[in-house]
């Protein structure tokens, strides 16, 4: 039996075999739809439309009873019915599909190199390079050309180099094209390359003698690549794209679920090292660099992304007491990776301190520099999860605070990244003409709304709860104004408020999308309060909040504190860093120093497991009201609130 796509060619037929979920079928055909779940039939996200055929439907708790009476069914509960003819004819809705390999913006990192100097650094990468001259053989001498090349290192102490396959393989060639004169490139105790010192020869790039590196971050949704010149530290290009392994689910879990099934690990390294790889390949072409000369890749991603890159089975990272096989790992090489790069070129991996905080923390803690000052700092992580960590430059705790994927639009009805047609802002005005006032991203006007982003859901719950429509709890208000009442309304999913109408259809932030965003504004507000109680310290000891994160830099901080989510600390002590797991990762590329500094870094850091942290839960649990159950956590909101 067949699937066809309504609008796509008569003649593409995608298999469906017995017992094979739709979702499946169309994945195993490159059609991928989002599955935050990771196709248990929870998220409600993998929405298709039955257009012809008759289907067996396991689930559908998460459809309203009209869009089940349309057709609409959830393509990870649609399987095969027995006994059925003829294909299976489904239409996609735009909101159903991802289009892995759209590109995201890539928010340079400020002044890279101005960041290194003012954190005194230098540019001394851990590839480095030593000019060897090699007496050219002669009839009667027959010493080889690895051991005549090991006689010209002794001199220099690099007795114990060791030489990879690759770089034999090459070096005959090698080193008769540069005369027996040339630089040996070595990392990590490894022989890398031979560069010709005259310039000519083995490089095909147009800037001939330099060499390269990629920093790279695997985060859980998007995955970032820097290029950059080795010698001179110069970020030649970046590049960026959506982490493919959302196919398989959105958040860490439901990835460690799918890398336990079948293929599942496989499946899941192949798909981010094609995303690095393209990353890579793009970049280097646009500047005529040949990829074989990228010789140093610094990977910063968390714990499981981490193990994932490298095929290591993850199992163990969700499973109690959570630890995971690897925090420190060895250099490797480019083809052990199997990364686009110079196959005996290193592959340095930033340490990861636990299942949860990984070296993407790391990565932002260095690139912070919270760690080289006396002042305490709380640096905050807000991604995919939330991390967070205090501490100065003699000690750190860090902690992990599940406030889940929801920023990132999992589990809220209209929720999704931040991409096109997402509401990113929201100004609520009730008895003025223009009541709500949305920002969508992309330019677009207001009725191209696609869906909500996590910086709109929480410029959504700060104004909703402050012009009273809803309260403490986060449930509406009955009494709320006219025009706002109008704009609550009893759908398929409870009490919901209409955020836009228009062609692009409606969005709306229904009750339960409400207590989800409280639940991860909670989660993370907790983590920090049990955290910093746990060091001994109240949050007025804190001196600088550093925020990290894609979500980050779109992060309203007042309305962020409105809702209780960032301590109510005084505005100036807030400081954006965007995305520091990249920039981290380029520190640690251009600079061994930097690398030395982010193990130091993972040593020095004390994990506090908050599941078993005897103040957690009920911090948590007091965090779950807006803003805070204790309004005296949240003067300026309370007086805001007075002043309503
Ligand atoms: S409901 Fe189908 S993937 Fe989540």
């Amino acid at each position: 039996m067949n699937l066809r796509i309504k609008g796509g060619p008569e003649n593409e037929k995608i298999p469906l075999k017995e017992g094979q979920s739709v979702l499946d079928a169309l994945k195993a055909s490159g059609v991928y739809l989002t599955a935050s779940c990771g196709g248990k039939g929870t998220c409600g996200k993998c929405r298709i439309k039955i257009v012809e055929g008759q289907i067996r439907m396991e689930g559908s708790a998460r459809l309203t009873g009209e869009e089940r009476a349309l057709g609409v069914a959830l393509a990870c509960q649609t399987f095969l019915k027995e006994g059925s003819q003829g294909d299976i004819v489904i239409d996609i809705p735009e909101s159903s599909r991802i289009v892995v390999g759209d590109k995201i913006a890539v928010s340079r990192a400020q002044d890279l190199l101005g960041l290194v100097s003012s954190m005194g650094g230098r540019i001394e990468p851990a590839v480095k390079e030593a000019q060897v001259e090699l007496p050219p053989p002669v009839i009667g001498d027959h010493t080889s050309d690895l051991d005549r090349l090991k006689l010209a290192l002794d001199p220099l102490g690099l007795q114990g180099l060791t030489f990879s396959r690759d770089f034999l393989a090459g070096l005959g060639e090698a080193i008769r094209a540069a005369n027996w004169k040339a630089g040996l490139r070595h990392a990590g105790g490894s022989a890398v390359s031979l560069r010709h010192l005259d310039g000519e020869g083995e490089n095909k790039n147009k800037n001939k003698n330099e060499k390269f590196g990629a920093a790279v971050d695997i985060g859980t949704t998007t995955v970032v690549v820097y290029l950059v010149e080795l010698e001179t530290g110069r970020l030649i290009d970046a590049g960026s794209t959506y982490n493919s392994q959302i196919r398989y689910g959105d958040d860490v879990i439901t990835r460690i679920v799918h890398a336990t099934e079948g293929d599942g690990l496989d499946e899941l390294r192949g798909t981010v090292l094609e995303d690095i790889n393209g990353l890579i390949n793009a970049t280097a072409q646009r500047h005529g660099i040949g990829t074989g000369d990228i010789e140093f890749t610094v990977i910063s991603g968390n714990t499981t992304m981490s193990h994932l890159f490298w095929g290591l089975p993850p199992g163990s990272i969700r499973e109690e007491p959570y630890v995971p096989t690897v925090s420190y790992f060895p250099l490797l090489k480019g083809a052990e990776a199997g990364l686009n790069m110079n196959r005996s070129g290193a592959v340095y991996t930033m340490p990861c301190i636990a299942s949860y905080v990984g070296g993407d923390i790391v990565s932002g803690i260095l690139a912070s520099g919270m760690t080289r000052k006396k002042e305490i700092a709380l640096f905050m992580d807000i991604g995919t999860n939330g991390e967070v960590a205090v501490g100065n430059d003699e000690w750190l705790m860090t902690a992990a605070c599940s406030a889940g994927p929801c920023f990132e639009g999992s589990g809220i009805r209209h929720g999704m990244r931040a991409t096109e047609g997402a509401i990113e802002s929201v100004k609520i005005t009730p008895g003025l003409g223009s009541l709500v006032e949305i920002g969508v991203i992309g330019n677009h006007s207001k009725p191209a709304a696609r869906g909500i982003c996590g910086s709109g859901m929480i410029d959504a719950i700060s104004e909703m709860f402050l012009k009273g429509i809803i309260d403490r709890k986060g449930k509406f208000v009955p009494s709320a104004d006219g025009e706002v009442a109008d704009r609550i309304r009893n759908g398929d999913w409870g009490q919901e408020f209409v955020l836009s109408q228009g062609l692009a259809g409606e969005v709306t932030l229904t009750g339960v999308d409400i207590e989800n965003i409280l639940r991860a504004k909670a989660a993370i507000y907790a983590g920090v309060s049990a955290l910093i109680k746990e060091v001994g310290l109240d949050l007025s000891a804190i001196e600088k909040v550093y925020i990290a994160g894609g979500f980050g830099n779109y992060l309203n901080v007042e309305k962020a504190i409105i809702i209780g989510m960032l301590p109510d600390l005084p505005r100036e002590k807030f400081v954006f860093l965007g995305n520091t797991s990249i920039t981290g990762a380029y520190l640690g590329l251009v600079s061994e120093g930097f690398l030395r500094e982010a193990e130091e870094i993972a040593s020095k850091m004390t994990y506090l497991e908050l599941s078993v942290s005897p103040g957690f839960m009920e911090e948590y649990m007091s965090a779950l009201f807006l803003p805070h159950t204790d309004s005296s956590q949240f003067p300026t909101v309370e007086k805001l609130l007075e002043g309503r």
